[in-house]
């Protein structure tokens, strides 16, 4: 009887979001690298809906197309065959300077390498994206400091990117993707050179970003993470092999602190003022 009452809300919850409206279609999509004897399909025909609030696994072997499939959904490579519709529009044929504007204002990129740049302190590093959302130097500083106190490198702000140890650089430049709360978040292994506390803490900000409704597509070599995800997408030589929901075992676990919903309250309020 338990278990019947327990499950129940997850079951109403998974019926509603097969029903939500879907934020990323793909259909026959196929990205090509090389041309003549050179040429190679990196991405062999993948036809995918995402709605909007799933949490997405992608795993599969070295070199099947995970980080080029990324750069596609997030809109940096955008020289594909196929089609691809985010939130119902075309977008592959946009100008680079649209495909921008959605990359700045939509999509948060958590890359494979960390793309810090090196002149910039670690809070600077951070409060980029923030530019392009015309808040004030002010505001973008202390909606950094948040986010990075979040990440527990509240003490490293004023670091330069080479002072910082290879974890803490990756968890800076996630810092830096979730900054200004993306909508969708794409993750290459994002938690690949951590410590097991490390990704611990990455993890629980990105399945409190999930709870909060915005969408996650991660890559990991790692099935452990797959338990966060409510799909999970394997794939083989370009293509999808197998695409299976799971039940997110960690959203109701007692590992769920709610970390997100009243520090980002107070992350916003302080960045207003
Ligand atoms: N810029 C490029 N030019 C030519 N080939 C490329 C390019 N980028 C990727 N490839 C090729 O496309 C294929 C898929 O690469 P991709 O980086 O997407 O693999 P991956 O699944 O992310 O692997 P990994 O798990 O090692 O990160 C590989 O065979 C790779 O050599
Ligand atoms: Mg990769």
């Amino acid at each position: 009887m338990r278990l019947y009452v327990t499950r129940q809300p997850r079951i109403i919850e998974q019926m509603a979001k097969t029903n939500l409206p879907p934020v990323i279609v793909l259909k026959d999509l196929k990205k090509r690298f090389g041309i003549g004897d050179a040429e190679h399909y990196a991405i062999d025909g993948i036809d995918l809906t995402i709605r909007r609030g799933e949490f997405i696994a992608i795993m599969g072997p070295s070199g099947c197309g995970k980080t080029t499939l990324l750069n596609v959904l997030g809109l940096l490579d955008s020289k594909i065959e196929g089609e691809y519709e985010l939130e119902e529009k075309s977008v592959a044929t946009l100008s680079s300077r649209r495909q921008a504007r959605i990359r700045s204002q939509q999509i948060g990129f958590i890359f494979q390498s960390f793309n810090l740049i090196n002149r910039l302190t670690v809070i600077e590093n951070v409060a980029l994206p923030l530019i392009y959302k015309g808040m004030t130097q002010l505001a973008r500083i202390k909606q950094a400091s948040a986010i990075l106190h979040n990440f527990h490198l509240g003490e490293r702000e004023y670091y330069m990117p080479h002072q910082l140890s290879g974890g803490q650089t990756q968890r800076v430049a996630i810092a830096r993707a979730l900054v200004n709360n993306p909508s969708i978040i794409l993750a290459d292994e994002p938690t690949g050179n951590l410590d097991s506390y490390a990704s611990h803490i990455i993890m629980e900000e990105l399945s409190d970003l999930h709870k909060r409704g915005n969408t996650i597509i991660m890559v990991t070599h790692n099935p452990r993470l797959t338990t966060y995800a409510s799909r999970v997408i394997t794939m083989l030589d370009g293509k999808i092999a197998t695409d299976t929901q799971t039940p997110t075992k960690k959203s109701d676990g007692d590992a769920k602190r709610p970390l997100g919903k009243k520090k980002r309250a107070k992350r916003k309020k302080e960045a207003k003022s």
